[in-house]
């Protein structure tokens, strides 16, 4: 079977960006699908943004700034996608919105051989593949924030996902973006998710419990247990909404309560407290 040279990202947002970055420098035909113009016009500026950045760290040449932005084109229309041999999907985590998604990808896209593929972390794929007439190509293919600098794919089959499928995702991962795969099963939160959400959620109620201040949770895990960024920055960068999405879809997978929100993350979400992308989650980036 071909390599994949058509891609579709239905999406802009902070992992449609990313996975169109990454494959576009990895010399891809991309076309990003966005539902307005402004969200389409955002997720290119985040995109030229995140690309001149590789130039000025010395990361790419501006030769392969070009030659990727040439490969990128932006849309509102889905049926743009008519021609592609992979499509990925990077909405918002509404279980719902999804499967509408896949039932419209499913009849537009062309290839019969084609793969729809959602980078949800936690709504059942067998659900998604079940809304199309190719459930055997259809599985999960979960990039990690951000795309550019984590290696991590996580590919999940659903119980109808054929081997072939896997296999071309897998090559896709791995030998055209560079990453690293692992695979899961189809339940919700796969692995990184279903160990990371409950240490988030946790973090987050230590803060609302008074048990110390955001500061001190998050260098308690930076200093001692040399992770990357603390636990309330790094659900920041995630997104207040996003986070509360997949916990509520975890939540509802396992009935445990270690996958419940805390109230302080509804309270932030409903105040429109988003983190990173708002300007002001746990921390303020204005
Ligand atoms: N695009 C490209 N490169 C980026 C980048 C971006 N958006 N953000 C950071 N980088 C690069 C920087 O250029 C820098 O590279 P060099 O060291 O080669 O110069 C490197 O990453 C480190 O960046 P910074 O020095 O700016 O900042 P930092 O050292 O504080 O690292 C971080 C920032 C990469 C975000 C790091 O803190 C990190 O890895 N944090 C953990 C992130 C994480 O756990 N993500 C998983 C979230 S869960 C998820 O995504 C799944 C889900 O479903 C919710």
């Amino acid at each position: 079977m071909t390599k994949i040279e058509r891609l579709g990202v239905v999406g802009a947002g902070l992992m449609g960006s990313g996975i169109a970055e990454v494959s576009a420098l990895a010399g891809l035909d991309v076309i990003v699908v966005e539902v307005t113009d402004d969200a389409a016009r955002a997720g290119r500026s985040r995109l030229w943004k995140s690309l001149n950045r590789a130039v000025d760290k010395g990361k790419i040449t501006e030769q392969e700034r070009d030659a990727a932005q040439s490969r990128l084109h932006f849309t509102t229309t889905l049926h743009d996608l008519d021609d592609r041999q992979l499509v990925i999907e990077a909405i918002a985590e509404d279980a719902e919105l999804k499967t509408k998604l896949f039932e419209d990808l499913d009849k537009i896209v062309g290839d019969p051989d084609a793969i729809l593929a959602s980078n949800t972390s936690s709504i059942p794929i067998a659900k998604l593949a079940a809304a199309t007439e190719r459930p055997a190509q259809v599985m999960g293919i979960h990039f990690f924030n951000p795309v550019p600098v984590l290696k991590l794919v996580e590919l999940v089959p659903s119980l109808l996902t054929s081997e072939e499928t896997v296999r071309r995702a897998s090559d896709f991962a791995t030998e055209q973006l560079g990453k690293q795969t692992i695979r899961a099963t189809d339940r919700s939160g796969f692995v990184v998710n279903a160990l990371l959400v409950p240490y988030l959620l946790s973090a987050i109620r230590m803060l609302e419990g008074g048990h110390a201040t955001a500061e001190d949770i998050d260098n308690g895990m930076v200093l001692g247990c040399a992770h990357p960024m603390g636990p309330l920055a790094l659900s920041d960068l995630v997104g207040l909404d996003t986070l509360k999405a997949i916990a509520d879809s975890m939540h509802e997978e396992y009935k445990e309560p270690l996958y419940a929100a805390p109230p302080l993350l509804q309270r932030m979400v409903d105040a429109g407290l988003k983190g990173k992308k708002s300007g002001k989650g746990f921390y303020d980036y204005s």
